[in-house]
């Protein structure tokens, strides 16, 4: 059995407010699930609560990961497990660079999935701070960047320098190339990113796309799927997954809007 991520009937509230009613959703590795729907519909909710985020709350459902619960599991034991979510990493950090910050974050998973050999820690270090040996981690950096078209100078970059919302997307892919999840989830909140940003981030699922990675791609707008082409598109209004299809649907809401799904579910609301 493949690590799939099986939602059942998730039902999650923030400050007592009911967001999202009933979510029912599989994505299994190999597949692209895009999740649209109009603003407020609860797109992000649903991350924040993958993600572990204390503010929203689990009233009833379940979510698995390889058939265990991802709910009971924290931050670290989800990515160790090959859960991806994109912003996990502080946006600011003073004095660290991109790559240290990728150092770290990459030894952790990889320490806890057992891909680091610890005991080669030398100089003291305890097992938690076992990093990948500098060379080895900076080889598959640039070799990574290289087929991201990630210019080497972004990786000097400090953290508190304030990337972009287009930067802070192509930081996402290139952590995500670097700790080959099972499954990813990307929330493309940012609708204000230039066209640039959106092609990285769209060649880039398209470059690790595989039979190994599931990736659920949450967004408001059609635009991105001009780039990447999922095989299933789901709509959510008003907490609930209305509409399932295939591609033809995202193109569909392109060219009505999401007026029709509102009509056609009015009493969902
Ligand atoms: N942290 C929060 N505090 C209060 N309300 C929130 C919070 N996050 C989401 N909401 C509310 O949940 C609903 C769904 O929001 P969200 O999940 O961001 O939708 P989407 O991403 O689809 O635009 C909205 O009514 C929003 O106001
Ligand atoms: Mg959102």
């Amino acid at each position: 059995m493949g690590t799939d991520l099986v939602i059942r009937d998730l039902h999650v509230s923030v400050e007592g407010k009911p967001i999202l009613r009933g979510l029912n959703l599989e994505v299994k590795q190999g597949e692209i699930h895009a999740l649209m729907g109009p603003n407020g519909s609860g797109k992000s909710t649903l991350a924040y609560t993958l993600m572990g985020h204390p503010k929203y709350h689990v009233d009833r459902g379940e979510v698995l990961l390889g058939g265990e619960n991802l709910l009971a599991m924290d931050a670290s034991a989800r990515a160790q497990k090959g859960l991806f979510l994109a912003f996990q990493y502080p946006v600011t950090v003073p004095g660290v660079t991109l790559a240290n910050f990728l150092r770290s974050a990459v030894s952790a998973v990889r320490r806890a999935r057992g891909q680091l050999a610890v005991e080669a820690a030398g100089d003291g270090a305890s097992p938690q701070e076992v990093l990948i040996p500098m060379r080895q981690f900076r080889r598959e950096l640039l070799e990574r960047m290289r087929a991201l078209g990630i210019e080497e100078e972004f990786a000097r970059r400090y953290l508190n320098e304030g990337f972009s919302g287009g930067e802070k997307k192509r930081i996402e892919i290139l952590q995500l190339a670097m700790l080959e999840p099972k499954i990813a989830i990307l929330d493309e909140t940012d609708s204000g990113l230039d066209i640039d940003a959106l092609r990285t981030v769209a060649e880039g699922i398209k470059r690790l796309a595989g039979p190994e990675l599931g990736v659920l791609l949450i967004t408001h707008y059609q635009r991105i799927l001009n780039y990447i082409t999922p095989h299933y598109v789901h709509v959510l209004l008003d907490g609930q997954i209305v509409e399932s299809g295939g591609p033809e649907l995202a193109t569909t809401l392109e060219a009505k809007g999401y007026d029709w799904v509102r009509e056609k579910h009015a009493s969902v609301a």
